[in-house]
């Protein structure tokens, strides 16, 4: 799948794919001071497209530009009619959505105060983020010797583009030693999730995710304890250490670009093909995020 488009959005302009660049003295290249958010948009079951979740990740967003004092000149009002506008003008409908917010060219050094701050929105169209093998299979993941950021470390509730580098250390990692996620661990040694998922263990029915302290708070892990408590099955948010993986019946990731992803192998150890929880939860999620469980609808529809 190819990361084109037609057209970004910048800074309240339709900018061709080509034209769409930042000066190399952008401030948020050089210290990863910048903010994000993943969103997806679906086919929509009887035609149209619909944003999955809009609102809550825009929010997401601007809490996060909040907590790192970056102020933002859009509402989350426009940032929401933006994003609906570049599906629109790239002929979208399932695409996957990147707003990204950073701070442009002014001073430099860790001090700089009054750079410019920047919104873009980007669209492209994404499959499976893990692979369409790994969402019908499962995938094969090892626990990482990268341990997550510690709670005051950084600020964990945020989407902050620097957090990446520890994440992307875990899944270069994973993957040289034939994995294709990493699992990691928190200063304590309990799981906390995977590079950029959320994770879900299942044994004798009982279900447990790690609560949200050094964790991203997933949208799609909001949605997934939800379709788990509609079913009665009771979440239990509490930590857990590695060996509850290697005794799971089940076990599952969530994310906005995974979606819901079933772990077949922890560590070279067999959790097996995905359990039939794990294909209750990704069964309703497809379904929904194309319109078809009504709790669940899409934000827009049609466009
Ligand atoms: C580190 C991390 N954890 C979890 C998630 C899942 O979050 P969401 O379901 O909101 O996409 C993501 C993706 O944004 C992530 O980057």
């Amino acid at each position: 799948m190819s990361i084109r488009s037609s057209y970004i959005w910048m800074d309240g302009e339709m900018v061709p794919f080509e034209n769409a660049t930042t000066h190399i003295l952008s401030h948020s290249l050089h210290y990863g001071l910048g903010v994000f958010e993943g969103i997806r948009s679906y086919d929509q079951v009887g035609g149209g497209g619909g944003i999955f979740k809009l609102e809550e990740h825009i929010r997401r967003l601007l809490d996060s530009a909040k907590m790192c004092r970056m102020e933002v000149p859009y509402t989350l009002e426009e940032i929401r009619q933006a994003c609906l506008d570049t599906l629109i003008k790239n002929e979208f409908e399932s695409a996957y959505i990147r707003p990204l917010i950073y701070l442009g060219m002014g001073g430099m050094g860790l001090g700089a105060r009054n750079n410019p701050v920047h919104v873009s929105i980007i669209v492209w169209k994404w499959g499976a983020y893990l692979g369409d093998e790994g969402i019908q299979n499962g995938i094969r993941v090892a626990t990482s010797s990268f341990t997550r950021h510690h709670v005051n470390a950084n600020l964990q509730r945020a989407k902050i583009t620097g957090h990446y580098v520890n994440s992307i250390m875990a899944r270069y990692e994973a993957n040289d030693n034939g994995f294709d996620e990493a699992i990691m661990l928190d200063h304590s040694g309990y799981v906390a999730e995977g590079t950029g998922e959320n994770l879900f263990i299942i044994r004798d029915g009982v279900v447990k995710t790690p609560p949200i302290q050094n964790i991203l708070g997933g949208i799609t892990r909001k949605t997934a304890i939800q379709i788990l408590e509609n079913e009665g099955l009771k979440v239990h948010e509490m930590l857990f250490g590695r060996d509850a993986l290697y005794i799971s019946d089940e076990i599952f990731m969530t994310g906005t670009a995974a979606e819901v992803t079933p772990i077949r192998e922890v560590d070279r150890r067999e959790v097996g093909p995905p359990g039939p929880i794990t294909k209750m939860v990704q069964e309703t999620y497809v379904n929904g995020v194309r319109g078809q469980v009504d709790w669940m609808k899409p934000f827009i529809t049609t466009y």
